[in-house]
C-alpha cells in the first residue's frame, strides 16, 4: 500500500490533474476488490455483473483511487472500459481451455541459433537510456505523444536502412488519447493472414506519477527488447512464412487502453493471430532464475506458456545462451497480454522475475537505468526468447535443418502409459520431462532406453507436454492428452 504525502495531494488538485479523472468510469476489477469497495463505499460503485474472478463495475473517481490501497496492486488495479457494454462484454471472453490446441514445432535451429548469437546488450541500453530521457511518456503529456512518434520514426528508419520496402511501420490511432500505438508488419510469404505478435507498452507512469516517470524498466526495457529483436530480424533478412507484427502499445498504464483497442479491432476484423508475446519489464534481475512465465489461467494461454518452456529447453538449456525459468502469477489483469486473451487470442507474458521479486521502483521517479545497475544483460535473454518465439511460430523459407525432428520420435498414450520410440536405434534417450498446462513439472526421468514406456498413473487427465532429450543433446517435444 502506497500512501501519498499531503503535498502531492494538494499539488495534484491545484494543478487540475484530477480533471481528466473527475467522471465515473466503467471498468473491470477483481471480484473481491469490487465487493470490498461496495461494502466500504456503497454509493461510489455499482457492480454491474460478476464472474467468479472479475466484476464489471461503474465507479466514481474516489472509488478508483481507493482501489490503490487494496491488495498488492502496482497501478490503478482496474481495466478501463469505454462504456457499459464494453465492461459487460469483457466478462464473456473465452475461458482458458476452450482454445484450439496449438501445435507449434521447433524446426528452425540454424536460423534461430544464428540470430540469438547476435543479441547486443548495448543496443538495448541505448533504447532504455533514450526513452527514460523523455522524463515522462505518460499518454496525455506532450513528451509521451512525442515518444510514440519517435519510436515509429526509429523503427521506420531501421526498416528503410535494411532496404525492406515490403515491411510497413504504421501508427494505430486511438480515440481516447493522442498517444499512438506503433505497429511494424513483416508480411508472411506463404500464410500472410496468419499473424504472430510481439509487443509491449511504450507509455510510462501511472495515475499518481505522470510528470516524472522515466519508466526505464516499465517499459523502456520492453521497447528495447522489441527494437533489438527487430534489428536482428532485419540484419538477417528475415523472410517469415507467416506475418510477424511488432507492436508498441499506447496508454497501457491507464488501463491497457492501446492494446485493448488493437485487439478488439483485430477480433472485429477476424484477424487470425496465432500467438502473442507480451514484453513488459524485462531488465530487472530479481529472482534466482531468469524468466518468470506468468501463468494466470484467466489471462494467459497454458499451451503457449508450455511452448515458451519448450523453446527454452531446446535452445537455452545448455550451450552459449543459457536461460533459466520459473513460473509465477500476476493475480490480476496486469498487462497488455490480457487484451489479447480477452479477444480470444493465445497470449503469454514472460516476465523479469517472480512476482514480489520484481523491480520495486516502477511507477516512481526511481525507475531508472542506473537503479537496475546500468546493465541490460537481463533483457538480452528476452530478446533471445522473442527471436525463438517469432521464428518458430512464423517459420522461415528454406532454412530449417531440422524439419524431420518431430517424426524421429513417436509417442502414444496407452493404458495410462506414455510409450515412446526413437527412430534411430543407435542413439540413447537421455531424459524425459513432462509438464502440465500450468507449466508445472509433473514427471522427470533420466537414463531411458531408445524405446520404452513411462507410467502416467500419478498424474490426472489433461493436456501435457513431454520433452525428451537424446544422448546427443537433441530435444524432442510432444504434446499428449490423457483422458
Ligand atoms: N508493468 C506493469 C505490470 C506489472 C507490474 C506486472 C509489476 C508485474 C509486476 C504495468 O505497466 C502496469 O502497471 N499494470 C497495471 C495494470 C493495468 C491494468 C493498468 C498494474 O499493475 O496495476
Ligand atoms: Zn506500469
Amino acid at each position: 500500500m502506497r500512501k501519498l504525502p499531503l503535498f502531492v495531494f494538494i499539488s495534484l488538485f491545484t494543478t487540475g490533474l484530477f480533471a481528466q479523472n473527475s467522471e465515473w468510469v466503467y471498468a473491470t476489477i477483481d471480484v473481491q476488490n469490487a465487493q470490498n469497495l461496495k461494502a466500504n463505499h456503497p454509493n461510489q460503485i455499482q457492480i454491474l455483473e460478476s464472474t467468479s474472478l472479475v466484476s464489471a463495475v461503474y465507479m466514481s473517481p474516489e472509488a478508483a483511487m481507493e482501489l490503490k490501497d487494496y491488495g498488492n496492486l502496482h497501478g490503478p488495479g482496474y481495466i478501463f472500459r469505454k462504456n457499459q457494454e464494453a465492461a459487460l462484454n469483457a466478462l464473456d471472453f473465452a475461458p482458458q481451455g476452450n482454445t484450439n490446441v496449438l501445435d507449434f514445432t521447433i524446426t528452425e535451429d540454424a536460423y534461430v541459433n544464428q540470430c540469438i548469437a547476435m543479441v547486443n546488450e548495448t543496443n538495448i541500453e541505448n533504447t532504455i537510456l533514450n526513452l527514460q530521457n523523455y522524463g515522462t511518456r505518460f499518454h496525455t503529456k506532450p513528451s509521451g505523444v512525442q515518444a510514440s512518434l519517435d519510436i515509429k520514426a526509429n523503427w521506420e528508419n531501421m526498416v528503410n536502412t535494411a532496404g525492406r520496402s515490403d515491411i510497413s511501420v504504421e501508427f494505430f490511432n486511438h480515440d481516447f488519447t493522442n498517444q499512438k500505438s506503433v505497429i511494424v508488419s513483416i508480411p508472411g510469404t506463404e500464410f500472410p493472414d496468419e499473424i504472430v505478435v510481439i509487443g509491449g507498452h511504450l507509455d510510462s507512469g501511472d495515475y499518481w506519477i505522470q510528470n516524472n516517470a522515466p519508466g526505464a524498466d516499465d517499459n523502456a526495457s520492453g521497447i528495447g527488447t522489441l527494437t533489438e529483436t527487430l534489428r536482428i530480424l532485419l540484419e538477417t533478412n528475415f523472410q517469415p512464412k507467416r506475418t510477424v507484427q511488432i507492436m508498441g502499445y499506447a496508454a497501457e498504464e491507464v488501463g491497457l487502453y492501446g492494446s485493448a483497442d488493437i485487439a478488439e479491432n483485430y477480433s472485429l476484423n477476424d484477424k487470425n493471430v496465432l500467438a502473442v508475446m507480451q514484453l513488459d519489464m524485462t531488465n530487472y534481475n530479481g529472482s534466482d532464475f531468469d524468466i518468470a512465465i506468468i501463468s494466470d489461467a484467466a489471462y494467459t494461454s497454458g499451451e503457449l506458456n508450455l511452448f515458451l518452456i519448450d523453446l527454452m529447453e531446446h535452445y537455452n538449456s545448455s550451450g552459449d545462451h543459457p536461460i533459466t525459468y520459473g513460473i509465477s502469477y500476476c493475480g490480476y489483469g496486469c498487462s497488455d497480454h490480457v487484451s489479447w486473451t480477452e479477444n480470444g487470442y493465445p497470449a503469454s507474458f514472460p516476465f523479469e522475475a517472480a512476482m514480489g521479486e520484481d523491480n520495486p521502483n516502477i511507477h516512481t521517479t526511481n525507475d531508472t537505468y542506473a537503479a537496475m545497475g546500468s546493465t541490460s544483460i537481463h533483457s538480452t535473454k528476452f530478446v533471445k526468447l522473442a527471436l525463438e518465439f517469432v521464428i518458430e511460430v512464423a517459420k522461415v523459407e528454406n532454412m530449417s535443418t531440422n524439419e524431420v525432428q518431430a517424426s524421429d520420435l513417436l509417442i502414444a498414450v496407452k493404458d495410462r502409459n506414455l510409450i515412446y520410440q526413437l527412430n534411430s536405434s543407435s542413439v540413447k534417450m537421455e531424459s524425459v520431462t513432462v509438464f502440465d498446462t500450468g507449466a508445472r513439472k509433473m514427471i522427470e526421468k533420466k537414463n531411458l532406453n531408445a524405446n520404452g514406456s513411462i507410467s502416467l498413473q500419478e498424474i490426472p487427465n489433461g493436456f501435457y507436454i513431454a520433452i525428451f532429450k537424446d544422448a546427443n543433446g537433441k530435444a524432442y517435444s510432444k504434446k499428449f492428452l490423457i483422458k
